[in-house]
């Protein structure tokens, strides 16, 4: 087991996010996972039965409909079930609240907005959105069949991409623009399920640092953040831990009055 240092209480976090003036929220799929989502690493994660090569954007070009049954497989059959759980809800309560700047997803699942956040930079993209790879036109993914695969566009009949990015693809520049500047503007991130393996989102909670900010992370496991970058590590779900920092947050407390 990792020794884990910066372990602190629900009370300490609470403190700090109320006296925040700008909070991010840096996300990963464990945020997702009590949605019925599966990560991508760890004991359930997805890599462990199938190839990442199959998210590698010149594979996807090579062989599109390979590519493409592991593509619904993975992403598309469960996107109709999926709902955000209380940690996203929670996020959004923050951010309508006045307690929440920004949302920094890793996330291609849409569950952030669907809980209510509207400040969210998605930095892996959507999976909601389809484009042709030809003539750039754009499709609402829950309105094309994927009984054939893959899927071509209508207007020139070439191969449809989910949105979202695969390997070898690069950031949507307005997702990088704004993870740069909530990294230098943030005194709070909130590190939230992720093992903070995968380049580049995985610089921002270390640049937010080196910019002064204080790094809490909530985490069942140790990350790669935890011993390197947390300053405050809770341990557990994601859901346990959000409804215990809202509770927190906005009930009536001693010092209030
Ligand atoms: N609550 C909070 N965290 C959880 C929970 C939970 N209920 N369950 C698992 N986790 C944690 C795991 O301990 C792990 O640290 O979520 C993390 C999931 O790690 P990954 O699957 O690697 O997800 P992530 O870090 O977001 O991956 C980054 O890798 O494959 C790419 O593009 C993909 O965006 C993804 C990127």
């Amino acid at each position: 087991m990792v020794k884990i240092t910066p372990s602190g209480s629900i009370t300490e976090a609470v403190k700090i996010l109320r006296q925040s003036r700008f909070t991010t929220a840096f996300t990963g799929a464990g945020i997702s996972v009590e949605s019925g989502i599966p990560p991508f690493r760890g004991k359930d994660g997805i890599w462990n039965n199938y190839d990442p090569k199959v998210l590698d954007i010149d594979f996807f070009i090579e062989n599109p409909a390979r590519s493409w049954v592991i593509i619904k497989e993975l992403f598309y059959n469960f996107y109709h079930s999926a709902q955000p759980n209380a940690a996203h809800r929670v996020l959004a309560r923050m951010e309508k609240e006045g307690k929440l700047g920004r949302v920094i997803t890793q996330n291609i699942d849409n569950l952030h907005q669907e809980a209510g956040n509207k400040m969210v930079s998605e930095f892996h993209g959507n999976l909601k959105k389809l484009k042709c790879l030809s003539c750039d036109r754009e499709y609402n993914a829950m309105k094309i069949s994927l009984e054939e695969l893959p899927p071509t566009c209508r207007q020139c009949g070439d191969i449809l991409k989910p949105d979202f990015v695969f390997f070898g693809e690069s950031i949507p520049s307005s997702a990088l623009m704004e993870s740069y500047e909530a990294a230098g503007i943030s005194d709070v991130f909130l590190i939230i399920g992720t093992t903070g393996e995968v380049m580049p989102a995985n610089q921002f909670p270390p640049m937010a640092k080196a910019n002064g900010a204080t790094i809490i992370e909530i985490n069942p496991e140790p990350s790669l953040y935890t011993n390197t970058t947390t300053d405050l590590f809770l341990q557990g779900k994601a859901t346990e831990i959000m409804k215990k920092i809202e509770a927190g947050l906005f009930s009536p407390s001693l010092d209030d009055n």
